[in-house]
């Protein structure tokens, strides 16, 4: 293993705490105050505190005032009181968030994340390293990681910051999981120097990601939580969406920065993208000869979550229906389907046997012709022994005609008072 590198330490601290802790220093004493004693289970005392604010416009805190003196219930008053805030004007502010976080653990909200081993995981670190997480994120990475959990899987997490995010997905998909991430910091690379292998480069070049999917990919799941402004959001989804393994996802994390200025470096916004790819995944039911985008045939589904998109990547081929518990499926289909059963398995079993028939008719075959050409030999053997007996007859009779026309011969037969045997 690696050995970690120097990292300096105070500028991430610095950074951490500008990010997370310095923005609740700015909620409200009088809300701060009045939410304290909704925690302790007394909202008419929360009233009184209201009632005496001097940090609250007069008109505002009459109405909260009446409001919490007609609520019990500790969660509904932290609600109402964050319903409140949020009249003022700014939807994040730090006031608002304590409100409803409160309203969140004074319900039982919290318990159905109970079974969800990222969110106890989350709870149960208290010290290991920063890391900052919108509690409804643990429950969408839950529900969306968990086909892949054990899978010898490749991921990508562009935004690798502390490699908080990495460590969570080792905890939830195993070890078989590659993890790999990509962030424009090399910070990023040196922190994690010992757990994971960083790529240093920008979500927006497209050289970069071309070279990511080439060294680590192709990738079943990346996440996106790097920079959120739209360029760098769209740019990415743009040019890796189509390098996914079928059957995979593609996770957007903080898509509220659509709604913020800071964030808009062009035009387009990336929830405004999302909804046109909403329309794309429904490109087979548009107007008949309409020109499809690659995205209708590449999108299976798109689940928006707040501030959270998932997009699954996969075949996506235009929807067709079957229908079944009907009358007829069990009565005539079903006998019907069974005698098509029948007659496949006869099809079957007489092609099977038309092969054997085949391969035996070739033996035959080829046995036949290995009999003809024995027979041909034999014949030619046959015929080679006949030429020779020929030869030998004819030469008998050559010697015998010789002979008889010998001068030897005829004189002899004479002598016998034969007549000489005319040679033939
Ligand atoms: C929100 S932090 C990531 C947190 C991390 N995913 C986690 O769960 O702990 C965002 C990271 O994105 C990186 N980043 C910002 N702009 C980027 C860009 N254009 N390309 C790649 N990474 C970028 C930052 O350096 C930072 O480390």
């Amino acid at each position: 293993m690696t050995q970690r590198p120097e990292v300096p330490e105070e500028a991430i601290a610095t950074r951490w705490i500008d990010d997370n802790v310095a923005p609740l220093n700015g909620v409200r004493e009088s809300v701060r105050a009045a939410l304290a004693e909704i925690v302790a289970g007394a909202p008419e005392r929360a009233a009184g505190v209201v009632e005496r604010a001097d940090d609250l416009p007069s008109d505002l805190r009459a109405d909260i005032v009446e409001g919490l003196r007609g609520l019990q219930l500790p969660s509904a008053a932290a609600e109402f009181l964050g319903d409140q805030m949020r009249s003022l004007g700014v939807a994040l502010n730090p006031d608002v968030i304590e409100c409803y976080r409160a309203a969140f653990y004074l319900s039982r909200d919290w318990e159905s994340y109970v079974a969800n081993p990222l969110f106890s995981r989350f709870n149960s670190n208290k010290g290991y390293q920063a890391f900052d997480k919108w509690i409804h994120y643990l429950d969408v990475y839950y529900r969306t990681l968990q086909p892949y959990v054990g899978r010898p899987i490749r991921v990508l997490e562009i935004g690798v910051y502390h490699g908080g995010g990495l460590d969570q997905l080792r905890y939830l998909l195993g070890d078989a999981a590659t993890l790999v991430g990509a962030d424009i910091n090399e910070e990023a690379r040196a922190v994690c120097a010992d757990r994971f292998e960083v790529e240093i480069g920008d979500q927006r070049d497209e050289g970069f990601l071309g070279d990511l999917v080439r060294k680590h990919g192709p990738f079943d799941v990346i996440i996106d939580d790097g920079g959120h402004t739209m360029s760098q959001q769209i740019t990415a989804i743009e040019y890796l969406f189509g390098t996914l393994n079928d059957g995979g996802v593609y996770i957007v994390e903080d898509t509220h920065t659509s709604y913020w200025e800071s964030f808009a470096d062009q035009d387009v916004t990336f929830m405004q993208w999302v909804k046109e790819r909403l329309d794309d995944l429904n490109g087979y039911h548009w107007v008949q000869g309409t020109e499809l985008p690659a995205w209708t045939r590449m999108v299976t589904g798109i689940h928006a979550y707040d501030s959270i998109v998932v997009l699954d990547k996969g075949r996506h081929l235009p929807p067709f229906c079957e229908v079944v518990g009907t009358g007829s499926s069990l009565v005539y289909d079903r006998v019907s389907e069974q005698l098509l059963l029948n007659y496949r398995g006869a099809a079957a079993a007489a092609e099977v046997r038309l092969a054997q028939g085949l391969l035996e008719a070739d033996d035959v075959r080829a046995a036949a012709h290995s009999g003809i050409e024995d027979a041909r030999a034999s014949q030619a053997e046959a015929e080679t022994r006949r030429e020779a007996a020929e030869t030998q007859r004819e030469a008998a009779e050559q010697q015998l005609s010789d002979v008889l026309n010998s001068k030897t011969w005829r004189l002899a037969r004479r002598m016998q008072g034969l007549k000489p045997r005319r040679s033939r």
